[in-house]
């Protein structure tokens, strides 16, 4: 693998030399390249952009995607919603059922902030009293198996129980693309929403909103639009991570997100520790291409062979010995920065902390 990071890494390395390790670093540059990136690839391939912040959890980067153009952004949790509309958004969608009546009480409450509001739902029974003016985005399963009824007959039965005048339009989240080829579930995210389109069309249904999304199928966002696609959802692409690198949707120079991480042990000639473990570099997925649970910066023959909570098992040779710092890209970049109180920005101006203000589950 060619490494061209080095610029991040000795950015990340000196803003951090006073700071206790581990530490989550952004370089601010490649981070904007992949706002813009995005927003070029939607606004060319006559998308709507409308990002999952779930990635970030910042109040800063959200406002960054707006004002790249995004028309709205995509939460995961009502605590997200929350916050991304205190930082100004004006139209979030929650791509979760609201169920429970905790949940329904805080989304009256935002509802009543005047927001356009949807939420996500594969049960009619949940739209009934759902607050005034938020609407219903229908989940459709293309192939994850996830939340989301099965394209075409099914979805059109179903979504026939919602209260008129609810339905705002049909989405789905192509999460195969990280266990099957990116192409495919491209394919399998956008026919799936088009045949159930048709279907309700058919039926007298109007349907507004078809939206899809995920980093490793965003590359297809034209032929998603020639589809009848109307709206794409990337979430990871912001940071990057080494899962979206072994996937071939993004370069290693594309990754922004980094920890730093200090060598604490080599108690073998090719076995050395870090002090970066579940609590700092998340080992909730990774792709079967990547070997490891992310990349080391300037030592592309290193592999992260194990994980424990303040513990990394790297394997393989290398010209580092203990107190020596690295800069690891994990393999996934949302779980990973939820992890961190705030990142620390590097590569654009003065170093400065941004906090993940929407990260937890309170
Ligand atoms: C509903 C939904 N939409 C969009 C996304 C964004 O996908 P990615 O993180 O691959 O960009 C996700 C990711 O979990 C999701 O669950």
């Amino acid at each position: 693998m060619l490494d061209t990071s080095a610029g991040f890494a000795a950015q990340a390395l000196a803003a951090t030399a006073d700071l206790t390790t581990p530490v989550a670093v952004v370089e601010e540059t490649v981070l904007e390249r992949n706002l813009a990136r995005m927003a070029t690839l939607a606004r060319d391939s006559g998308l709507k952009l409308r990002p999952h912040a779930k990635t970030h959890k910042s109040p800063f980067i959200a406002r960054r995607q707006l004002e790249h153009g995004a028309v709205g952004l995509t939460a995961a949790t009502l605590h997200e919603a929350e916050v991304f509309a205190d930082a100004g958004a004006g139209d979030i969608f929650i791509a979760h059922p609201p169920v429970g009546a905790a949940k329904r009480r805080r989304l009256a409450e935002l509802a009543g902030r005047g927001l356009r509001l949807a939420v996500a739902m594969d049960d009619a029974e949940l739209a009934r009293d759902l607050p005034a003016g938020v609407e219903v985005m229908w989940e459709v399963d293309t192939g994850l198996h996830r939340v989301g009824t099965a394209p075409g007959e099914a979805t059109a039965r179903a979504v026939a129980g919602l209260p008129e005048g609810r339905l705002r339009g049909l989405f789905t989240h192509a999460g195969q693309s990280y266990a099957v080829e990116r192409a495919l579930a491209a394919r399998q995210e956008w026919e799936g929403l088009a045949e159930s389109a048709a279907r309700l069309r058919a039926d007298g249904i109007e349907v507004g909103e078809l939206s899809v999304g995920s980093s490793p199928t965003a590359a297809w966002a034209a032929e998603a639009a020639a589809g009848g696609i109307t709206e794409m959802r990337p979430g990871t692409y912001v940071f990057g991570d080494a899962n979206q690198v072994a996937l071939g949707a993004q370069q290693l120079e594309d990754c922004a997100l980094g920890v730093v991480a200090t060598v604490v042990a080599t108690p073998e000639r090719e076995r050395r520790v870090l002090d970066c473990g579940t609590k700092s570099i998340s080992a909730d997925s990774r792709v079967q291409a990547l070997a490891g649970w992310g990349f080391v910066l300037g030592h592309p023959d290193l592999r992260i062979e194990r994980l424990n909570e303040e513990h990394a098992v790297v394997l393989g040779e290398a010209d580092l010995k203990v107190g020596d710092r690295v800069v690891v890209i994990p393999s996934h970049a949302c779980t990973s920065a939820n992890l961190h109180p705030a990142l620390l920005f590097v590569g654009a101006g003065e170093p400065r902390w941004e906090p993940v203000v929407a990260r937890g589950w309170n």
